[in-house]
């Protein structure tokens, strides 16, 4: 592996003397991330370096002088669900010819959708990639000092941006990356093309943000990567995932600590040996298991069979109290049969996940899987998708069910659904909805469960 560069953000103030410049009170900018939550912090990274030049940050659309889609490309939906809403906005442009829109994110990674914009949305007046919000304040200087349109050419950058300024979306939950890009080529998936390579920040860096955060005095802190478990190659120094969890968890305060996503090629004893060591690591594993059958597991190049995979979350459940399990599945796959879908249906039933989500299969053009055969009409796939949501219900009833009578520690996110109703998540990703204070968002409390719905549960302040 190439040693990567690592670089620090700086902008030399044109862009904020040029917006100082341009309105007579600070302007207004609204920011929607679609997607994961990679992108979610990527959306925290565009509002903390808007500020950082100037803009106020809002949450409508109605009130902005800047609109920013902040985008996402794993699935076709998504990237039409985009369209829809950026031609929406020809309307609020006509109204407000000084408002500046712009895209960004996994889509504007990918050169056709960098035409499309060009050609077919002229309203569009601003276009970066994933890697590109660092260079956003040049981009906008440009823009702002005249340029009729600023459409970058997707590029892969290769080096990682420190200290970045961020405008977190929780005073409590805050997501932390600790690697960017995607090495693995699963032959269905985008992301390797759009987010480029796997580069791991520093133990140092991660560590500093992370005692910041601590300090700040936020309750979760979720570790992000497309693959957590490879964390560390190209690094000066020999670390590993579970050894940078050790290091986070030397770390004196009041929090616990989540991560994702695990590839369960790289998941390993030594990290479910870490999650059991130390109490500040959420008992909960999230890792995709994409399909219950070898014969397409090998297809998408996910290097694991069913065999290794179950071996892994059966050492899980011994070592790790309480643990419990969620997963993403593909029902679809180019050339996925009856007898492959039914292996995925066994498979879950072995696991018994607390928390599954299923995807139909999108073709993403420029992976190997958009060139396989593939066929099965959407109406078979959708009908597959279907029994395994009932097997899923079914399995997810009897396991909240049984925490029914337990009394368990929950940090508390918001409002539930009913009046005077909070939802708090317990360690193991369970949501439970109990009657309180809203108050008490953001803090933690211990729940006596009384019910079960579902995947939901029920419960009271104990
Ligand atoms: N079609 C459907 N689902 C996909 N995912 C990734 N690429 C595709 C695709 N082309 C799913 C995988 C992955 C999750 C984030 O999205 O299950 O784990
Ligand atoms: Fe979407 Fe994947 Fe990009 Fe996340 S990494 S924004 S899920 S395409």
């Amino acid at each position: 592996m190439n040693k990567i560069d690592r670089i620090g953000y700086n902008h030399d103030g044109t862009a904020a003397a040029a917006l100082a410049a341009a309105y007579d009170t600070p302007p207004m900018a609204y920011v929607r991330s679609y997607g994961c939550q990679q992108n979610v912090n990527d959306g925290e990274k565009i509002k903390g370096v808007l500020m950082d030049v100037g803009y106020g940050i809002c949450d409508s659309p109605e009130q902005a002088d800047l609109i920013l889609f902040n985008t996402c490309a794993v699935r076709e939906h998504a990237e039409q669900r985009v369209f829809g809403n950026i031609g929406a906005l020809k309307k609020l442009k006509e109204q407000n010819k000084g408002l500046l829109i712009g895209l960004c994110g996994c889509m504007a990674q990918q050169p056709q959708v960098v035409e499309k914009i060009r050609q077919s949305y002229p309203f569009v007046d601003l276009v970066f990639g994933v890697n590109g919000i660092d260079t956003l304040p040049n981009l906008l200087a440009q823009k702002i000092e005249g340029r009729k349109r600023v459409l970058q050419t997707p590029v892969e950058r290769t080096e990682i941006v420190e200290g970045m300024p961020i405008r977190r979306d929780s005073s409590f939950r805050a997501w932390l990356p600790i690697m960017y890009g995607c090495d693995n080529f699963c032959t269905y998936c985008i992301v390797p093309y759009v987010r480029g390579r796997e580069r791991s920040r520093t133990p140092a860096a991660i560590l500093e943000e992370f005692k910041g955060l601590v300090t700040a005095g936020y309750k979760e802190i979720t570790l992000l990567g497309q693959n957590v478990n490879s964390y560390g190659k190209g690094l000066d120094e020999n670390v590993d995932f579970s050894d940078l969890l050790a290091l986070l968890c030397t770390v004196p305060g009041d929090y616990h600590i989540r991560f994702m996503t695990s590839h369960p090629k790289d998941a390993s004893h030594k990290l479910i040996d870490t999650i059991a060591a130390h109490p500040q690591i959420c008992n909960h594993l999230h890792l995709p298991v994409q399909s219950g059958s070898n014969r397409i597991l090998k297809e998408m190049n996910r290097h694991y069979t069913v065999e290794h995979y179950l071996e892994l979350i059966e050492y899980a459940r011994r070592t790790v109290p309480g643990i419990t399990f969620s997963s993403d599945i593909i029902v679809g796959f180019p050339g996925e049969t009856e007898e492959d879908f039914e292996a995925t249906l066994e498979l879950i039933k072995k696991v018994r996940y607390m928390q599954l989500f299923t995807f139909i299969y999108s073709k993403r053009s420029g992976t190997k899987a958009a060139d396989m055969p593939d066929p099965y009409t959407h109406k078979q796939k959708a009908d597959r998708m279907g029994r395994l949501l009932a097997v899923q219900e079914e399995i997810a009833c009897e396991q909240t069910a049984a925490l029914v009578g337990q009394t368990q520690v929950a940090l508390v996110e918001g409002h539930g659904r009913g009046e005077g109703l909070l939802n708090g998540r317990l360690r193991n990703n369970l949501v439970a909805e109990f009657a309180g204070d809203p108050a008490l968002i953001g803090s933690e409390v211990q729940l006596h469960i009384t019910g079960s719905r579902a995947a939901m549960l029920t419960a009271e302040l104990a």
